[in-house]
């Protein structure tokens, strides 16, 4: 947390704070600003400020029915406000694990492997960088040729930020580390077990790589092993 003269700073400025954030300036990826909202003549939340910066671990911690589930569906867009309380570092991905993973979402047939590795968009990336060198290497028109050549260097630091030469090596630090058997790799999702199916969703949130990550209430799902793992 920002200490607290900080916060009164930046809540005297958020105007110009969020030109600040835009412009990747200051380290600080989240804001709430002001935040109130209710439902019906229930208070969930008023006035609501934090700053919440880079490389943070927060808690939120409160009884059954505080608001917890509520903040994180704010965050993720899934609850829109009338205002923009919420206010992102720009280009910042949110990743959620829900407090109640819904089991049928995760009834496909897609081989738990495909599933993982589908957390990082790297061959469609790939191929999207492959098709733009084709694109250019016709192209006449100047001005066509420098804007697929702003789209190639684009792609390719999406794929650097997705660690493209050593993703399969993340991957599989964390099939390790979480404890998910080799056998299952090969199997289609939805032969999991709900709490296999929890597992397999909390090990694609982790390398899907957001920069923020919501966990609502992560240690109903988990197990042990899963939990020493994401707590070291
Ligand atoms: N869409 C909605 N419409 C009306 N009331 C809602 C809605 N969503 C949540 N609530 C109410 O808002 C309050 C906060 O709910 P929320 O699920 O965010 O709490 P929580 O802190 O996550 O609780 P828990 O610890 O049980 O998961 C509760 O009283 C809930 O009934
Ligand atoms: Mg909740």
């Amino acid at each position: 947390m920002l200490p607290d003269f900080y916060s009164r700073f930046l809540k005297q400025l958020s105007c110009v704070i969020i030109l600040m954030i835009l412009n990747e300036v200051w380290v600080i990826n989240m804001i709430l600003d002001n935040l109130t909202l209710s439902f019906g003549v229930q208070d969930i939340f008023r006035n609501i400020n934090l700053s919440i910066p880079k490389n943070e671990c927060i808690g939120i911690v409160g009884v059954n029915g505080a608001g917890k589930t509520t903040l994180f569906k704010i965050i993720t867009g899934e609850l829109k406000l009338s205002d923009r309380k919420i206010i992102l570092e720009k280009n910042t991905r949110v990743g959620l694990l829900p407090q109640v993973i819904d089991e049928k979402t995760l009834d496909s047939d897609i081989l738990i492997l495909d599933y993982l590795l589908s957390g990082r968009p790297i061959s469609i990336l790939q191929r999207k960088l492959d098709k733009a060198y084709d694109d250019v290497s016709i192209e006449k028109n100047e001005s066509k040729q420098k804007s697929i050549l702003n789209k190639i260097s684009y792609l390719q630091q999406m794929l650097e930020y997705y660690e493209v030469y050593n993703a399969e090596n993340i991957l599989l630090k964390i099939i390790v580390g979480m404890g998910i058997e080799d056998d299952l790799l090969m199997q289609p999702l939805k032969t999991l077990s709900g709490g296999q199916k929890s597992k397999v969703a909390f090990a694609k949130l982790l390398y899907s790589k957001p920069e923020i990550i919501l966990l609502d209430e992560p240690t109903n799902h988990l197990d042990k092993e899963s939990k020493d793992y994401v707590i070291i």
